[in-house]
């Protein structure tokens, strides 16, 4: 098992991607907070990974919130006596080109998507730097590296998300590796939301011809997380089946 005894946070653990990492991590033997603001998925995501004889405790965590964040950071080092990954992988997305989006979207978005990697970095940070096997895991987007048009809050955040890693690794360095998951179009309930004319264009360009599965993203995700990626740090690893490739 890759992460035998360490300690995880996965933030957006209730569904999609966040969800299928936190089964990986119990199954690789890592004990899971699961950190979600969805109370009713969180706690079913740590019941089921208890139940499968798996070590998880739900913090329900609005990671836009500064107490929220500091809740769930003391949550894992008091049950579990330290922290060794957090998985920064909460998102919020309203949708808008950048001339029509209103303030208060932006502003949303922008804090649940980046400010919140940020806040919980630093508030993990003195923690990881305690553990042998710190990681921080960022949850970027192939939209931080190319463009799509109507959802520009969302792009900026991501943009930050990898710039974010970028400065953290050579800042944690070499006590802490830093790095990002950029994934493309994965089937969860985030990309069910999406037309499905716009679903089928998007597809229409992968050259693996079809959408990822969150498990797919989440064996990446503890690869990364594991000692087998003891020499990556302020990498953003592409999993798209292709998409950006062309
Ligand atoms: N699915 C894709 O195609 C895709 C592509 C690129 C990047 N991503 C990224 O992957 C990550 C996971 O996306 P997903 O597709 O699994 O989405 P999802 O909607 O299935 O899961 C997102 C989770 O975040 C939680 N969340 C939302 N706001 C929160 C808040 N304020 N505090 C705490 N939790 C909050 C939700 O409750 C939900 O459980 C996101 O960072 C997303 O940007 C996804």
């Amino acid at each position: 098992m890759r992460l035998q005894e360490r300690v995880a946070i996965i933030t957006g653990a209730a569904s999609g991607i966040g969800l299928a990492t936190a089964r990986r991590f119990a199954h690789e033997g890592a004990a899971v907070v699961v950190a979600d603001i969805d109370q009713t998925g969180g706690f079913a995501c740590a019941e089921e990974i208890s139940a499968a004889g798996g070590n998880a405790i739900f913090v329900e965590t609005d990671v836009s919130e500064e107490r929220d964040l500091r809740r769930m950071v003391g949550a894992a080092v008091e049950t579990y006596g330290g922290l060794d990954i957090l998985h920064n992988n909460a998102f919020w997305n309203a949708p808008g080109a950048a001339q029509d989006i209103s303030e208060a979207d932006w502003q949303a978005t922008l804090a649940v998507t980046l400010t919140a990697v940020w806040q919980g970095s630093k508030l993990a940070i003195p923690h990881l730097l305690e553990s042998q096997y710190g990681v921080i895991l960022n949850t970027a987007s192939v939209h931080s590296i190319v463009g799509l048009a109507g959802s520009a809050a969302y792009q900026a955040a991501k943009g930050g998300v990898l710039s974010l890693t970028r400065a953290m690794s050579l800042e944690l360095a070499p006590k802490v590796r830093v790095v990002a998951i950029l994934p493309g179009a994965i089937e969860t309930p985030a990309t069910k939301q999406v037309p499905a004319a716009a679903h089928a264009e998007f597809v229409s360009q992968v050259p693996l011809a079809r959408m990822g599965q969150a498990e797919e993203v989440a064996s990446v995700a503890a690869f990364l997380a594991s000692d087998e990626a003891s020499y990556i740090t302020g990498a953003g690893i592409v999993v798209d089946g292709g998409y950006t490739t062309r």
